[in-house]
């Protein structure tokens, strides 16, 4: 039997739902081109400032069995790197999604007004989510805030756009989160970003283990599943259809993106398990999900997507 892994964000063409999630691995060109060289279905920027940023001290990322703690601070080449960048992705045969995470507002609309003239990008991820920038609180959990966002932002024309949330753990504030996106044209949320402000403790040294923020930073890998799939849940069945949910958190083999589709994800975003395994991961994902599917019966994602059984 033939299983079809290919999915479709708005009206962009995904050859399989596995692709990498913004920040491990594709800072650079060279990463950049990795990915588009891999089975990744799509190349994702590092989340984008004004300005080229060296991020936080190191050490700054530390992995164990269960997951990552990062507190990177947003080591970027700046905007216009990964702009200049966008023929050069073109040889590669898959969207090239730009990260944007301004320090500001005003820096947002500036790189997004930019990057709206150019050809060749496929969508734009606004993060609303970066835990790690000293003194600069996560957008998306000040509600206001994020309606002054989205309402500049959608103020003008914007290349398909999508918006990477953090997770959430109240009731209402999925229904709050919910209620203002499904008031903009956005085109899919990412769900969810790492859990911010997380504590690895070294016992024996008696000591944090990454440098920035006192060792506070964020939390990913199979740590986070199980909010990650909450959320994915929790926001396929509050948005509008129109809207599609990417998952991401705690993929590390083909049932872990088995559970997020079920919970409801379009395509599926792979974080700590990439940082571990480099870009050889997508191609086992995508293998591993095929046997899963051949067994089950099933032929295309959306024979199970969001068809999670709930008594
Ligand atoms: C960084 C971490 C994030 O979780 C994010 O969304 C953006 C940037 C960072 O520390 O570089």
């Amino acid at each position: 039997m033939s299983v079809d892994l290919s999915t479709r964000i708005g009206n962009v063409e995904l050859k399989s739902c596995f692709y990498n999630a913004s920040g491990p691995r594709c800072t650079t060109e060279e990463q950049l081109h990795r990915l588009g060289a891999s089975q990744s279905a799509a190349i994702l920027s590092k989340s984008t400032t004004l300005e080229l940023r060296e991020g936080n001290p190191k050490p700054r990322y530390v992995e164990n069995d269960w997951g990552s703690i990062n507190s990177m601070g947003l080591p970027n080449k700046g905007y216009l790197y990964y702009a200049d960048l966008i023929p050069k992705m073109q040889v590669y045969d898959k969207p090239y999604f730009i990260s944007v995470s301004g320090l500001s507002l005003n820096n947002n609309l500036t790189i997004l007004n930019y990057l709206k003239n150019l050809e060749g990008i496929s969508a734009i991820e606004l993060n609303l989510s970066c835990p790690n920038v000293p003194g600069k609180p996560q957008t998306a959990y000040d509600f206001e805030q994020t309606k002054r966002v989205l309402d500049a932002v959608f103020r003008s024309d914007q290349h398909l756009l999508g918006v990477k949330l953090p997770p959430y753990f109240d009731w209402i504030h999925f229904d709050q989160m919910a209620s203002i996106l499904n008031q903009y044209p956005i085109q899919f949320v990412t769900c969810i970003n790492s859990i911010g402000n997380a504590l690895f403790i070294d016992p024996q040294a008696e000591a944090v283990v990454i440098r920035p923020k006192e060792g506070f930073g964020g939390l990913g890998g199979a740590y986070i599943k199980p909010t990650a799939l909450a959320n994915v849940r929790q926001f396929y069945l509050r948005l509008r259809k129109d809207i599609q949910v990417i998952a991401c958190g705690g993929v590390k083999t083909a049932w872990d993106a088995f559970e997020h589709i079920l919970c409801g994800a379009t395509a599926v975003q792979v974080g700590t398990q990439f940082m571990k395994e480099g870009e050889r991961c997508f191609e086992r994902l995508e293998n591993e999900l095929m046997d899963i599917m051949n067994h089950k019966g099933y032929t295309k994602l959306t024979d199970f997507k969001g068809k999670l059984k709930t008594v």
